[in-house]
């Protein structure tokens, strides 16, 4: 089974989770694309769910399958959120934000009673930090988060790259309006610490760890369609 078709088994799978009456958060990138494929099947049978999208792209897919949608505004609590990730640890702490929906996933999945995760088993790795952590930031003031950002990475030994997204002269712009820069860290050992240490630079607006966050992951791949639960490490 190729990448595409393992998406598609871990969002069937996953699908089994969502009941009548439930209010949705909708991730986004291509699993979530799938499992909102497949969500618009049984929303035309007559399940009936509104979802909260996380990406202006999954808006777009879910208006076009006729998915019923609406805001955190109007509902401002939700039963489960489910999304992809970019890489998954084995206390199901996620690196998510590769494609650039990072805000908008954290506020939705924090809302959410649980959250469970979608991905074919590519995802799955022992310590986050091969995929470069995507971190939301301000416009105002880039070199400055910038530095700041390399400053606390180097005090938990922590090296790399700092890339923002698109290059500098056409960079990629998040629905929220902010630039993400992708930092090549390599393994991080401590992603809590890291996170403590984003959360406190004032430019940056959100981080892709989404750590505690994540209920349930399932995970496709050569052995069929697998469960985790959050491995306490
Ligand atoms: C979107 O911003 C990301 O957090 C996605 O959830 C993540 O990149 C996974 O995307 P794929 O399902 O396309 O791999």
């Amino acid at each position: 089974m190729d990448a595409e078709a393992l998406k598609t088994e871990a969002a069937r799978e996953a699908l089994n989770e969502v009941s009548d009456g439930m209010k949705l958060g909708i991730g986004t990138g291509s699993t979530a694309e799938a499992f909102v494929r497949l969500l618009a099947e049984r929303v035309s049978d007559g399940l009936s769910v509104i979802g909260v999208p996380t990406s202006e792209r999954t808006a777009a897919l879910c208006k076009e399958l006729g998915v019923p949608l609406s805001t955190l505004e109007e509902v401002p609590s939700l039963d489960l959120t489910i999304d992809g990730a970019d890489e998954i640890d084995p206390s199901l702490g996620l690196i998510k934000g590769g494609g650039g929906a990072l805000l908008r996933e954290k506020i939705v999945a924090a809302t959410s009673d649980r959250m469970i995760v979608i991905a074919d088993e590519s995802k799955m790795v022992d310590t986050l930090g091969h995929f470069p952590l995507p971190i939301e930031v301000n416009r105002f003031g880039l070199a400055a988060t910038r530095l700041a950002i390399g400053m606390a990475a180097k005090s938990l030994g922590l090296f790399g790259p700092l890339d923002v997204r698109g290059g500098a002269d056409d960079p990629f712009i998040t629905d929220g309006g902010h630039l993400i820069i992708d930092a090549s860290f390599g393994r991080i050992p401590d992603s809590r610490a890291l996170a403590r240490s984003l959360q406190d630079i004032p430019g940056v607006v959100e981080h892709g760890l989404f750590l505690d966050m994540a209920d349930l992951a399932v995970i496709a791949g050569s052995e069929g369609v697998r469960r985790f639960t959050p491995l306490a490490v």
